[in-house]
């Protein structure tokens, strides 16, 4: 179908920074992704959408996880710097974190699967409404200090941010290549 074979991942710098996305278009997007599967019915996916001056706010915040949690040694003021700006870059910065289920019923793998099951429901609604999106996951939005500094549970960690916007001119619908199908699919009858 033509909505899964037309995806691509539309980066900030080909998203209109002035045109806004409606409030109620957002919250279409959010009922597609928390339609996903979920082993259990944990609905572990957590959204929380920054508009506006949030933004801005989320690119500090990253910024400082950065400065706390990375080992002195390992810092790069190029990564840094992109953490503030990129969120400011984009009319919607969508933050992903995902809820472990504490009782250790649902293993955490599933729990992450679902959450991402949830991110492509968003990717692929986004994109059926014009808009372009794509994943961005630095390091430090897939902590669980992201997902503390995002106001949630010690249960849960980040799982990075989606940039949403509708994209700028005329945008390109060239796409990133794919392995032959026969590389990664086994056909067995019997
Ligand atoms: C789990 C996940 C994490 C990703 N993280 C990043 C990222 O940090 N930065 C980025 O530019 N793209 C990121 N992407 C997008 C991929 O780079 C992109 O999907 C890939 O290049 C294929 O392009 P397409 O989405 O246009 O098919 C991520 C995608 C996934 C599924």
């Amino acid at each position: 179908m033509s909505l899964f074979r037309t995806r691509r991942s539309v980066k900030t710098a080909d998203m209109d920074i002035n045109r806004a996305v409606p409030r109620a278009l957002l919250t279409e997007l959010l009922e597609d992704a928390h339609r996903a599967p979920t082993h259990g019915l944990t609905q572990p996916w957590r959204f929380h959408v920054f508009t506006g001056d949030s933004r801005a706010r989320l690119g500090d915040g990253l910024q400082d996880l950065f400065d706390r949690l990375t080992p002195p040694g390992a810092h790069n003021a190029d990564k840094r710097a992109k953490l503030a700006a990129t969120p400011r870059l984009a009319p919607v910065a969508v933050a992903v974190a995902c809820r472990l289920e504490p009782g250790g019923k649902i293993p955490e793998i599933e729990e992450i699967a679902a959450t991402s099951c949830a991110v492509q429901n968003l990717l692929l609604s986004a994109h059926a409404h014009g808009l372009g999106a794509y994943w961005s996951t630095p390091p430090v939005a897939c902590t669980p200090e992201f997902a503390v500094w995002l106001g949630l549970d010690a249960a849960c960690r980040g799982l990075g941010v989606v940039y949403l916007g509708y994209p700028r001119g005329n945008p390109t619908t060239a796409q990133s290549p794919r392995n032959p199908l026969d590389a990664h699919v086994v056909f067995l009858d019997r």
